[in-house]
């Protein structure tokens, strides 16, 4: 199929030895896995402004280790004021020029690119993003990439409909979009910031966590080759300083921000009195209630998913089981002797489970939420498995015997445990689901739908599973209520919160 080129649209000159995409064809898509066979790490990583890879204005890099072997990986630069102000100018430059005189039909087009070279190269950022991160290959390989991938797909068909998306309305893009995204979903995060931002019209100044840069780095050569006019993804790289430089920025018209609610809430106040719109994803403690009627074994599998995924690393992590009485004690002996199965190891090996912990620093955060639940009395159980002596590594963990005060009951602990309570009624499963501070997403077990449907509605999160947990789709919201965060991002929704709608 033929596509009209819009006069102003660069041609995709690929620069990269793994870029073999014919974008005349852009509708077949033919992948060529020897074509991504090379993986490659630089020493170290520049800044992405303007189109081009540049030095730190300081000079300074920091480096980024591999969490599986604690050894260092490469250096990425370290951004300051200076070079958030000369992203930022960018971004201002190319919005008012470049990037706002091309179709909206050519924007849509530069999108399919970029969700086509990453699906064209999903092995090398499978890989990067465990070696970098610490989560296994198989969720790399199966969920994040191709992920990130289905989101650039999904916005790059909003970029030339948003009259239609928005009946009555005249959507207009925001400006410069400043991003600053956490570690546990790299790649997927960058590309629930970039894609909707880009569709609607925006630039963007991206920051990555600073324990995983390393995708969004491959990311910026996916730009270049691309033919992105210069200015219209920015990603630069730095520390909690460098995100609040980039959130501090007065020409940034809007931030998104996911993290920790504790930054999450910094950020709300340094945006007290300004324009700027924002939205944040934070924290969350999600529930996941099983009742008696529910089918059992797939219930065990439903848990070990919600936890365990990504090392518990998830906002969404359904890290509280709440069971009701009459199965407890089955589903508990059912769920040990899963977890006895669970392979926690080499996250470049195709049939580890549960990978590294993503740094030292959530490492010594877990264990310090372990020794709180011991002190508070809970009783441990871990699954006897052998773990690596180098690097980060957590054994699975249930709490038991612990109640709604505590802490492990209260606060997010990001990592590999979940805490045991158990309910009669529905109606006090749905009182504990709620009594946290947050408000994310939830599960519920059951065979009979009138359950699904009160839980569903009277559960304060953003998100309810039914009958499964952490299923991810680009067409559909996600975000939270309390202090899981403002906003939603994903669908329609997501495409919203980077628009004046007037
Ligand atoms: P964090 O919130 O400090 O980091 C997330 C991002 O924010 C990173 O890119 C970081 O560089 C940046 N950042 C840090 N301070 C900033 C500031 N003052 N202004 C602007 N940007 C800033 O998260 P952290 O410390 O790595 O993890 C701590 C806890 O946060 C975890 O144990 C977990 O409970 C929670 N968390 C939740 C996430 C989620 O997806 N909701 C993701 C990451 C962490
Ligand atoms: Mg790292």
């Amino acid at each position: 199929m033929s596509q009209t080129a819009d006069t102003k649209e660069k041609p995709y000159k690929p620069t990269s030895p793994n870029s073999k995409l014919d974008f005349a064809s852009i509708w077949e898509y033919d992948p060529a896995p020897e074509s991504s066979d090379h993986v490659e790490i630089k020493d170290k990583y520049e800044l992405f402004i303007n189109g081009k890879f540049v030095k730190p204005s300081k000079g300074r890099y920091f480096k980024s280790t591999n969490p599986a072997t604690n050894k260092v990986l490469t250096e990425f630069a370290e951004a300051t004021q200076k070079d958030v102000d000369s992203a930022v100018k960018a971004a201002r430059k190319a919005f008012e020029g470049e990037w706002s005189s091309i179709s909206a039909k050519s924007r849509g087009k530069y999108l399919f690119r970029l969700a086509r070279m990453l699906q064209e190269r999903a092995r090398e950022f499978a890989v990067l993003e465990s070696m970098d991160g610490g989560k296994p290959i198989r969720e790399s390989r199966d969920v994040d990439v191709p992920l990130a991938a289905a989101h650039f797909f999904y916005y790059a068909g909003w970029a030339d409909k948003l009259d239609y998306a928005f009946p009555g309305k005249t959507p207009e893009p925001l400006g410069v979009c400043g991003q600053i995204i956490p570690w546990n979903f790299p790649l997927l995060m960058l590309a629930w910031k970039i894609a909707p931002a880009l569709a609607c019209g925006n630039t963007v100044v991206l920051k990555p966590a600073e324990t995983t840069s390393l995708t969004a780095m491959k990311f910026a050569e996916l730009v270049k080759d691309a033919g992105l006019p210069d200015g219209v993804v920015n990603i630069i790289t730095g520390a909690g300083q460098t995100g609040a430089e980039i959130v501090n920025h007065k020409d940034i018209d809007k931030i998104a921000f996911t993290g920790s609610t504790g930054v999450g809430k910094l950020i709300q106040r340094s945006l007290a009195g300004t324009d700027k719109k924002f939205t944040l994803e934070l924290g969350g403690k999600g529930a996941f209630i099983v009742f008696e009627d529910a089918a059992i074994d797939q219930a065990v599998e439903g848990v070990i998913n919600a936890i365990f995924f990504n090392q518990g690393h998830v906002c969404c992590a359904g890290s509280r089981l709440l069971v009701q009485e009459g199965i407890a004690d089955l589903l508990i002996r059912k769920l040990k002797d899963r977890m006895e199965s669970l392979i926690v190891g080499d996250p470049l090996d195709k049939n580890t489970d549960i990978g590294a912990i993503n740094s030292e620093q959530q490492y010594e955060t877990i264990n310090k939420y372990l020794e709180i639940g011991v002190e508070e009395g809970a009783d441990v159980f871990q699954c006897k498995c052998s773990i690596p002596d180098a690097g980060y590594f957590i054994r699975p963990t249930l709490l038991t015997n612990v109640s709604q005060a505590n802490t492990v009951v209260q606060e997010e602990i990001f990592g590999p445990v979940l805490t045991i309570q158990t309910f009669r009624t529905a109606d006090e499963a749905i009182e504990k689901a709620n009594n946290t501070p947050f408000g994310l997403a939830g599960g519920v077990w059951t065979d009979k739908g009138s359950k699904i449907f009160k839980v569903g509605s009277e559960l304060r999160s953003g998100v309810v599973w039914a009958n499964t947990y952490n299923k991810f789709d680009p067409t559909s919201p996600f975000g939270g209520y309390k202090e899981s965060g403002v906003g939603r991002e994903g669908g329609l929704h997501g495409l919203s919160a980077y628009l004046k709608l007037n």
